[in-house]
């Protein structure tokens, strides 16, 4: 038996997450939310891309070795949308950078964790993601991200 919650299966040392990549954040409106982060803050946007086909306009915030991501719903049929609709505003998922995705995803879906896909997609960073299903992280929708 483990201690501590640490569990062997899916939890080789080699492939660990290293940082924390992002944080997903659900706005209404970019315009609105803005101000705070660039004002307040004095953080800078880096870019905002609109992805229409993931029906979202996303906001790169950089901050130290993380990126904030503040993503707005673009379009009728958003995942966005329906997260704000049902949820409201918020952190949408956190995302971890791992150094092999598909070697944790293997060895994630070999422990019984609840995988939203088994294969990564390339996201809107460019690189390949995958999404972890909040009910096996505790309540969070986690992405992973390998750097390419
Ligand atoms: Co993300």
């Amino acid at each position: 038996m483990a201690e501590h919650g640490e569990s062997k299966a899916g939890g080789d040392p080699e492939n660990r997450p290293t940082r924390i990549a992002h944080v997903g954040i659900a706005v209404r409106s970019l315009d609105e939310v803005l101000p705070f982060y660039t004002g307040a803050l004095g953080l800078r946007v880096d870019e905002v891309l609109e992805l229409p086909e993931r029906g979202l306009r996303v906001a790169m915030v950089p901050c130290g070795e993380s990126i904030l991501e503040l993503m707005e719903p673009l379009g009728q049929d958003s995942q966005i949308g329906s997260f704000l609709d049902k949820r409201g505003p918020g952190i949408h998922h956190i995302c971890l950078e791992v150094d092999d995705i598909d070697r944790k995803l293997e060895d994630l879906d070999a422990a019984g964790v609840a995988l939203v896909s088994k294969q990564a997609e390339i996201g809107a960073e460019g690189c390949p993601v995958a999404f972890i299903h909040p009910r096996s992280t505790g309540g969070v929708l986690l992405e992973l991200l390998e750097e390419r």
